[in-house]
């Protein structure tokens, strides 16, 4: 026994508020029980050639120190040159881009600079994991609102504009936008972007859009990036990034695009949290964003041809596809199996089926509203997907 007294509160509030991540605690398991991976989102195919050999070159050249803190020069041109071409929008390089560790940093700097204790952040749910916690660490409180699974008559994830009327009030600071949305696959419509511009203006609200998935969208739907709507100019902060659109994930490049004040407070709280994101991996971002329309057009057909690979097999052995129409994920609906919920019911397939998907309820905030849901990802290769295949055709109902 020591004789100096045992520590007895050392931990934060904070951290027990949130949990560890699911869907990285779910690859995990899949290491450990060598199960087929279609729970975290990270394609196991090739990044481009021509990427990964500037990213090589950029080493071999040297570049192995500090970037800039905001982010290195040619990539911030890189991203201003591909906002004018894509979103029609002008954005100075200088005084608008910052470049962090992946848009996972991007986001919860953007919240670290301009939420203050007792704020209140408006998130769709389901929702990509990281935002309750990023709220959290902020020091806002995040309210959510309900994306309703498509019926047979709309199909489509909706939201009920009262419901999101309703989450707005005078403690709102901002609202994270994800569209092509994680988990769902839902894009967001111009209509329904209206509303939420509308009510941004009303409430003098921020708008945080994470358009990770912008170029991943399928059967002919139209990402559009709520900054180009009239009014948000000046109250938007769009987050992106190399990770899903160059199939590059473990880089950590990311980016976020904002008005003059905001940029500056952002890069304030992120040289502090990270200095810089990888500079020879900056390098190759401004490469990879070169890419002529031809990759984007292949990226898309890609992955349409792995959604439509992967929804049949679901379906044919009893899972409810809610179809995507964009992002690399498909959320099903787990009912007929008849498992008293979604945790059981992943920790089967991990063990006995040998296929790793991410339980629904770690997109709610309340479980029970996704105890009935799982997602699976399909951003892998043909082989793999083929081999998941083979091994969810043994699931057996209860
Ligand atoms: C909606 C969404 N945002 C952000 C991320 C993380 O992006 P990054 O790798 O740029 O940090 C993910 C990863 O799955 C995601 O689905």
């Amino acid at each position: 026994m020591s004789e100096f007294p045992q520590p007895k509160q050392l931990l934060s509030d904070k951290v027990g508020f949130f949990t560890e991540s699911v869907i990285r605690e779910m690859t995990r398991q899949a290491l450990l029980h060598g199960a087929v991976n279609l729970s975290q989102g990270f394609p196991d195919f090739p990044a481009p050639a021509e990427v990964k050999r500037a990213a090589q070159d950029a080493i071999d050249a040297d570049i192995n120190q500090y970037a800039i803190t905001w982010g290195a020069k040619k990539l911030r041109q890189a991203i201003a040159r591909q906002t004018l071409a894509w979103q029609g929008i002008e954005v100075d390089p200088e005084r608008q881009i910052t470049v962090c560790c992946g848009s996972t940093e991007a986001m919860v700097a953007t919240l670290l600079a301009v939420c203050n204790t007792g704020d209140e952040v408006v998130i769709f749910e389901p929702y990509y994991e990281n935002y309750g916690p990023d709220s959290i660490l902020s020091g806002a409180k995040p309210v959510f609102v309900k994306l309703r699974p498509p019926t047979e008559a709309d199909g489509e994830w909706t939201f009920d504009p009262a419901e999101l009327r309703a989450s707005f009030h005078s403690r709102t600071k901002a609202i994270i936008v994800n569209t092509p949305n994680n988990p769902t696959g839902k894009v967001f419509t111009h209509g329904e972007l209206e509303l939420i511009r509308d009510l941004c203006v009303e409430f003098d609200v921020l708008a945080i859009t994470d358009e990770i998935y912008e170029h991943i969208l399928y059967d002919g739907a139209k990402h559009i990036s709520l900054v180009t709507l009239d009014g948000m100019h000046d109250r938007t902060v769009t987050i992106n990034g190399l990770s899903k659109t160059y199939s590059v994930t473990g880089w950590r490049v990311g980016w976020t695009i904002a008005p003059p004040g905001i940029t500056d407070a952002i890069r304030k709280v992120h040289d502090f949290l990270t200095v810089g994101a990888p500079a020879p991996l900056q390098e190759a971002g401004a490469a990879a964003l070169g890419l002529p329309a031809s990759y984007y057009e292949g990226l898309a057909a890609g992955y349409a041809a792995r959604r439509d690979r992967l929804m049949p097999v679901l379906s044919e052995v009893g899972f409810r596809c809610f179809r995507p129409r964009g992002a690399y994920y498909v959320m099903t609906d787990i009912s007929a199996f008849g498992f008293a919920n979604d945790l059981e019911f992943v920790r089967y397939m991990v063990h006995e089926i040998g296929v790793a998907a991410v339980p629904g309820s770690s997109f709610y905030r309340d479980p029970k509203l996704g105890a009935q849901q799982v997602r699976f990802a399909f951003c892998k290769k043909d082989a793999t997907l083929d081999q998941a295949a083979k091994r969810l055709a043994k699931i057996r109902w209860r």
